[in-house]
């Protein structure tokens, strides 16, 4: 018979991967221990924006005409420990308050409530991003708590995921990578990942340290990428430069490739932040610290990018925000999401608000937690109001929306044509046809 699998932590990785494996075939519950979101998600709706995860919940979430049914949610520990053969955990690990380290307060519980009901042989499988030595630490605690002992396994299965393509990641992987400390473990882990497996993708065995190091090392190397582009960006504005045009040529290497090589006001969001620090922090804990030296680096440009657009709509208002009004478009840390964690777009805003400018956001699908994080900031229903009568425009997150604005259209609400495009995604010369002064990050100005 099919392992029957579960699912806990239902946030974006959790809530995801438990719609992925009912599309795959298996039966699955999952818990979560906010009560809102077990039962949102048991009507079949998403508690976060994601293309394509509620219709893929309502395919299979029980309960729902025409739905297979093979979905359930749950707030009961005990119910998971019975049913389930493979549990998963992929609950998340902040950054701790005033730390580099990561809080593993959420793994940890979520460890302890599973252990304590494992009364059957079970595989758990690790899937949150946590410092290398958690699994063989945790791998201990489930044999000392879990009334199974020595029958209950543990794997490490990174997940490489990108909000805003997390269904089409998590059904069609581009790599699966499982940490085991035996067979068992890799033989029920090859049933469950069968059909990406079939298709293709690659299946790669390690230890659980390097399982764990796999998911830092890649967020470490993304991050690099693109402060080193960055990096290159500052150069190229000093030296009249363009980034844009250095990046296709370079990317043109195939060693080097395209992707990831978007300069303009850095990364932000949940992940890629929050995991070079805490990688950096393990790093000083296992006495190799100076390997990692070149992180605070990385972290630096990429934190001196929100300065300096703040720097650039400045000099573009000669040289104060007093009384201006500045119109912000984008809230989220990237397009195709609603996440606003650590985002550069609305770290800018907030910084020139708190300098005195009048700042008016607007964002397709962020609006409601971006309020929520700077209740302060001025927001606007649409792009078109939220440039109505400001001296500049800042454009801080790259939504399709954005990149399809009439710059005429536009031109007749502001009260000066002035653009700053902080993700090199918009068309200059349609821009400066229109009649605008526009100026994009490590880019000559016209
Ligand atoms: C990242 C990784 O890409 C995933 O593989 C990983 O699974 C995930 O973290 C995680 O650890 O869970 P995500 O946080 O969704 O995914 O976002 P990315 O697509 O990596 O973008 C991160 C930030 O970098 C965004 O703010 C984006 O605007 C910025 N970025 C990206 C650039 O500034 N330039 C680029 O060229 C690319």
């Amino acid at each position: 018979m099919a392992p029957r699998i579960t699912v806990i932590g239902t946030g974006y990785l959790g809530a995801t991967h438990a719609a992925a494996m009912a599309e795959l075939g298996f039966e699955v519950l999952g818990l979560d221990v906010v009560p809102e979101k077990i039962e949102m998600l048991g009507r079949g709706k998403v508690p976060m924006y994601e293309p394509g995860l509620e219709e893929l919940l309502r395919r299979h979430v029980a309960g729902i005409e025409g739905s297979t049914g093979r979905l359930r949610f749950t707030t009961s520990w005990e119910e998971v420990g019975e049913f389930g053969d493979v549990h998963f955990v992929c609950v998340n690990t902040p950054q701790k308050h005033g730390e580099y380290a990561c809080d593993m307060t959420y793994v940890d519980a979520a460890f302890s409530s599973l252990a304590a009901v494992l009364r059957r042989p079970a595989l758990v499988v690790g899937k949150s991003t946590v410092p290398v030595g958690s699994a063989a630490r945790l791998a201990g605690l489930l044999r000392e708590l879990s009334p199974a002992g020595d029958e209950v396994e543990l794997a490490w299965n990174p997940e490489f995921l990108r909000e805003g393509f997390a269904v089409r990641d998590t059904l069609h992987p581009d790599r699966i990578v499982v940490g085991v400390s035996g067979e068992h473990g890799e033989k029920l882990l090859r049933e469950v990942y069968a059909t990406p497996v079939g298709e293709g993708t690659p299946f790669v065995v390690t230890d659980y340290p390097t399982a764990e190091l796999v998911k830092t090392a890649a967020n470490s190397f993304l991050a690099t990428k693109i402060s080193f582009i960055n990096a290159m960006a500052e150069v190229c504005e000093a030296a009249d430069g363009d980034v844009v045009k250095l990046a296709e040529a370079i990317g043109h290497d195939e060693r080097i490739g395209r992707k990831f090589l978007r300069a303009g006001i850095g990364f932000g969001g949940g992940c890629l932040p929050k995991d070079i620090r805490a990688f950096m922090a393990r790093a000083g804990e296992l006495g190799v610290d100076q390997a990692l030296t070149f992180l605070r680096e990385v972290d630096s440009i990429n934190m001196r990018r929100r300065g300096h657009m703040v720097e650039l709509a400045r000099e573009c208002l000669g040289g104060s925000f007093l009384g201006q009004r500045v119109a912000v478009l984008g809230a989220t840390f990237k397009p195709d999401s609603d996440d606003v964690r650590d985002s550069p777009a609305l770290n800018v805003a907030g910084q020139i608000h708190l300098q005195g400018g009048q700042v008016t956001v607007y964002d397709p699908k962020g609006m409601a937690n971006a309020r929520g994080l700077f209740p302060t900031l001025g927001y606007a229903p649409t792009a078109l109001e939220a440039c109505r009568g400001a001296q500049v425009v800042l454009h801080l997150t790259e939504w399709a929306e954005f990149r399809e604005l009439d710059p005429a259209a536009l031109g007749e609400v502001v009260a000066a044509r002035r653009i700053l495009d902080g993700r090199n995604a918009l068309d200059a010369a349609a821009w400066r046809d229109a009649g605008w002064a526009f100026r994009a990050m490590g880019r000559p100005q016209a």
